[in-house]
């Protein structure tokens, strides 16, 4: 069986699938992942308030959220978030308050900027899921939530062997096939303060997953949003 271990997934290798893949993604992605986005928007507006979407690509799910929530969102790929730009022109997205490049694992946001963190579809494609994770619950307010849609891996069998198989073509796509759900479970098991709260079985064929991790901590205060002060410096899509 390959090992995995030696074809990890990079930056530029990410970079360079997405910005092939951007011209293209709704077209290929847009219904099939449809599903599972909406059921993230549904777990974050239950919570409400400030909502930082990581990887949030072509922003899809951007128009389906209340207008009530307050939106940033942040990519790797400058000519995914440039089309995501556009849809926030076109709905006209209020709500959206800035779109920035940034690496997941590196988010230029304060401690407990957030009341919901949403990545869908996006823990797969990172060079480093877990630290990746760390950095989602760093910018998390306490009592706030992270939900993540995301490809979970079969333990066994002959889906097992397949997603094994085809991993390393699915690098150079941009994301992982095999990811097992242990992965979620023991993060938040050695991850302080952090609960894992849900996992439900999502399509296309219940291959991937809503989770859902609480914060604990206090109740959110004031549900305002980040002060202009407190936003990055980092470069903004145009
Ligand atoms: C499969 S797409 C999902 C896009 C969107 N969330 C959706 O629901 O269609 C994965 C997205 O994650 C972004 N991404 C991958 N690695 C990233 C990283 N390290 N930091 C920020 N975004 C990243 C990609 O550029 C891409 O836009």
């Amino acid at each position: 069986m390959t090992n995995l271990a030696h074809i990890e997934l990079d930056e530029q290798t990410i970079t360079k699938a997405y910005a092939r893949w951007a011209p293209v993604y709704d077209l290929v992605f847009g219904a099939v992942f449809e599903r599972g986005r909406h059921a993230a928007i549904a777990a974050a507006e239950r919570v409400g308030g400030s909502i930082l979407e990581v990887g949030v690509g072509t922003g899809l799910s951007l128009p389906h959220y209340s207008r009530d929530c307050r939106l940033c969102g942040v990519d790797i790929s400058e000519p995914m978030l440039r089309k995501a730009q556009e849809r926030v022109a076109e709905y006209a997205l209020s709500n959206v308050e800035g779109l920035w490049v940034m690496d997941a694992e590196h988010l230029s946001f304060p401690d407990n900027s957030f009341d919901v963190v949403v990545a869908q579809y996006v823990i797969t494609t990172v060079p480093n899921p877990e630290a990746t994770l760390d950095e989602f619950a760093r910018v998390l307010k306490p009592g706030g939530e992270i939900v993540l849609v995301s490809r979970v891996g079969a333990e066994a069998g002959l889906r097992r062997t397949l997603e094994h198989w085809f991993a390393p073509a699915a690098r150079k796509l941009g994301w992982r096939t095999e990811f097992s759900f242990e992965r979620y479970a023991q993060w938040a098991e050695r991850t302080s303060g952090v609960r894992l709260i849900e996992r439900r079985a999502m399509p296309p064929l219940g291959h991937f997953s809503l989770i859902r991790f609480a914060k604990d901590g206090a109740a959110r205060r004031a549900r305002s949003g980040l002060t202009q002060e407190a936003y990055p410096a980092a470069r903004a899509a145009s």
